[in-house]
């Protein structure tokens, strides 16, 4: 018979084209809707690729507490495949996260930690260090762990290519920059001319679970020559793309899949065709609680306000 485990049911989310919101004949959207990860992100894959190398590597067993700083995603992610493994999880966090966000590591009984908002996740991820030190425990360290990546290049990008074999243009948000540089790497071995394109706060704008180079910490396993370019994205843009996804597609994506199909957009018109496929990383239930579905957004945003970098 087959074993099946809630950790199976990681990954092998869904590819679907954004047929409605296509820009213009020859260039086709194609999005990976990570929000369908059991705790509802992308992180789910990272997390489970951690920890299982950490065990292999022996370096964790059943009954250790595993440590990480995050914005939240890896935080649910850790409580989880953590309770699921049999770690404890203590989650560091700035505090302005999102109110979900605790709430859900209540439900799967993580300790939390809490720093000051301005502290940020480079904050968060001393304090982590810190605990790590003074009470014990592994840090999983997203931001310099090298099996973040690996995640992403094993699963991520292969299973892209199996829905889209012939990908153009990648398109996915910079947090601790795993996505972008696993699925990169991926798919550019396919087609080297694959463009890999990082999604940005702009600086001073807040997205959840992205983060702005301009603080001065590059994430260690981020590799700024391997990407093709970035986006910088205000917060009113992505969340009028998450409306957007909504109004047109019924895809129910959160703050930063809303910046990252803003980008897009944007990618979209200086192509004459093309295949884009952006990455989701999870979906809207999180950010219910914001007015993001709700505040009326000005009707004419200033789009040439938009800075798209390339190098
Ligand atoms: C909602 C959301 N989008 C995007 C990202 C960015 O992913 P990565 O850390 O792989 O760069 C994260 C994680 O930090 C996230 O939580």
């Amino acid at each position: 018979m087959h074993h099946l485990h809630v950790l199976h049911t990681i990954g092998r989310t869904p590819m679907v084209e954004l047929t409605h919101l296509q820009p213009k004949p020859g260039v086709r959207l194609f999005a990976k809707l990570e929000g369908w990860n059991p705790t509802g992100s992308i992180k789910d894959r990272i997390v489970k690729h951690m920890l299982q190398h950490a065990e292999r590597d022996g370096r964790i067993v059943p009954g250790d507490t595993v440590i990480e700083a995050s914005t939240g995603n890896t935080g649910i992610a850790l409580a989880m495949i953590g309770k699921a493994m049999g770690y404890r999880a203590k989650i560091v966090m700035p505090e302005n996260v999102y109110p979900e966000i605790p709430r859900a590591l209540a439900v799967y009984g993580a300790e939390v930690h809490w720093v000051p908002a301005e502290a940020g996740v480079t904050g968060a991820m001393a304090a982590a260090r810190q605990l790590a030190d003074d009470a014990g425990g592994f840090m999983l360290d997203q931001f310099r762990n090298p099996h973040n990546v690996r995640a992403h290049y094993v699963w991520t990008g292969a299973e892209i290519l199996e829905d889209v074999p012939a990908v153009d243009v990648l398109v996915a948000g910079l947090g601790t920059g795993g996505t972008l540089m696993g699925t990169g790497e991926r798919l550019k071995e396919v087609n080297p001319a694959t463009k890999v394109i990082a999604v940005e706060p702009h600086p001073g704008n807040q997205l959840q679970g992205l983060k702005s180079l301009a603080d001065g910490f590059i994430p260690p396993i981020l590799d700024l020559a391997f990407l093709d370019g970035k986006i910088l994205v205000r917060s009113g843009h992505a969340f009028r793309g998450a409306r957007l996804l909504m109004q047109r597609e019924g895809i129910f994506g959160g703050v930063s899949s809303g910046a990252v199909l803003h980008a897009g957009l944007k990618f979209a018109e200086r192509i004459g065709k093309g295949n884009i496929v952006l990455v989701f990383a999870d979906s809207g239930w999180k950010y219910l609680d914001t007015n993001l579905w709700s505040r009326p957004l000005p009707e004419h945003e200033e789009e040439e306000l938009d800075d798209i970098i390339w190098w």
